[in-house]
């Protein structure tokens, strides 16, 4: 494969592609549950690996995840009448289950029965409606993710779009050299960052480690701390898309899930929890105010109010100032400005990387080699929720030992033990 080519088959998720065919095999989240409120509420039109599909819950509470058009003459069912268990099309009246059958044509009564919509599973667990788009014969256990089981008053969820490929967004969750450079300043200045580790992380002086773990990998990056001692920040990334960032202080644990809504854009989720006690007044105040890793939105949209047509607000003076390092206002905004403005696809034949690249590559090779692996009918990595069952964590540790044998428990889900933090 050429470098060019390479960038297509990673970065290229629609039915029938190799990468597209190896996310199919994942639960995939695909809405909040809030988008669906309650019985016969408004369906909502979701796109998934360029896949434009509906989403409603019928009157007995069930999620349908089908074809966004009428199997008639393709309307948009986003115009449909949710009513007495289906989506009914309001061109002709044909009317769908949560299954995607059809279960009435009123012109010709029977005729419904041999009419289907392409429809999809769905599960609904941790403020999540997640999908299923792969082979039935193959579908998963559901996930495992801390975040998605503990108790609804541990747990922030919130999603935005972030308008470039979904691959460019996670290599940005992987990557964590550029925390001391481009969220430096707000490591002092944003609430649920400040603490000890925060202002270790100021230091530029960093070191890579990556190691493969059986559903993804861990990335050690270490910074100088104490005399004889190192400032270790251990990311996890779990396949095919999901990063667990490390956290600071006695703040919560977040990650986020990066999911393609088409080659070009992308669905940038934002989890936080705390795995022993519930989210604060003041933590839940400053995460719906977009703070933390979470962003204010364009009513109505999941588009953020902060955006490439207002050049992101860019503010010079504050960035001359050190109030931001790159003039965007907020952590979650600063990656997705920085991550657009590589264009919608990142050519990665014109990059140079360097070692505090290596947890990208190794990325790249596992997806690689998975995406391979499921063209071939093969098993692939991250299915079991028993390798979701794992924490990021930020330590000290003695210069001399492994960060991966010394971190050892700090990072697997441990049920009433708080997470290890800095
Ligand atoms: S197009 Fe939907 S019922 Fe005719
Ligand atoms: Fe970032």
């Amino acid at each position: 494969m050429t470098s060019r080519e390479l960038n297509d088959f990673l970065t290229q998720t629609a039915p029938g592609t190799p990468m597209g065919r190896l996310l199919r095999r994942y639960w995939i989240p695909a809405l909040l549950a809030t988008e669906l409120p309650e019985p016969d509420c408004p369906p909502v039109r979701v796109k998934l690996l360029s896949e434009r599909l509906i989403a409603f819950r019928d009157s007995a509470g069930r999620v349908g995840l089908m074809d966004e058009f009428c199997a008639h003459r393709g309307v948009s069912l986003w115009f449909g009448r949710n009513e007495e268990g289906g989506l009914r099309c309001p061109y002709h009246g044909w009317k769908f289950d949560v299954s995607g059958q059809c279960i009435e044509v009123p012109s010709e009564p029977g005729f419904c029965r041999k009419v289907k919509l392409k429809s999809y599973p769905c599960v609904e667990f941790g403020d999540v409606i997640w999908a299923y788009l792969g082979p039935r014969e193959l579908e998963p256990p559901w996930p495992g993710f801390e975040w998605a089981l503990v108790p609804a008053t541990h747990r922030f969820v919130s999603k935005r779009t972030q308008e470039c490929n979904h691959l460019q967004a996670m290599e940005g969750g992987i990557d964590s050299a550029h925390v001391s450079f481009l969220h430096r300043h707000d490591l002092r200045s944003d609430s649920l960052h400040v603490s000890k580790g925060a202002e270790l992380t100021r230091g530029t002086e960093v070191r890579f480690e990556v190691i493969e773990t059986e559903g993804g990998m861990v990335i050690g990056v270490r910074r100088p701390a104490g005399p004889g001692e190192l400032y270790w920040r251990i990311t996890q990334w779990i396949m095919p898309f999901h990063t667990m960032i490390p956290p600071y202080g006695d703040n919560a644990l977040n990650g986020h899930a990066f999911v393609p809504i088409d080659d070009e854009n992308c669905m940038s989720w934002c989890f936080t929890h705390h795995p022993t006690r519930p989210l604060t007044e003041h933590e839940l105040k400053v995460m719906r105010n977009g703070g933390g890793i979470h962003v204010n939105l364009i009513p109505g949209t999941f588009r953020p109010a902060v955006n490439k047509d207002n050049d992101y607000m860019m503010d010079r003076a504050a960035q001359k100032a050190n109030q931001t390092y790159c003039g965007v206002k907020g952590i979650a905004m600063q990656d997705a400005a920085i991550q657009e403005s590589m264009g919608p696809i990142q050519d990665r034949s014109k990059e140079n990387l360097t070692s505090t690249d290596n947890g990208v590559i190794m990325a790249r090779v596992r997806l690689r080699k998975a995406a391979l692996a499921a063209a071939e009918g093969k098993p692939v990595d991250g299915l079991d929720p028993a390798t979701h069952a794992v924490r990021s964590a930020s330590i000290v540790l003695p210069a001399s030992v492994s960060f991966h044998d010394a971190a050892g428990d700090a990072l697997k889900v441990r049920a009433g033990v708080e997470h290890t933090s800095v």
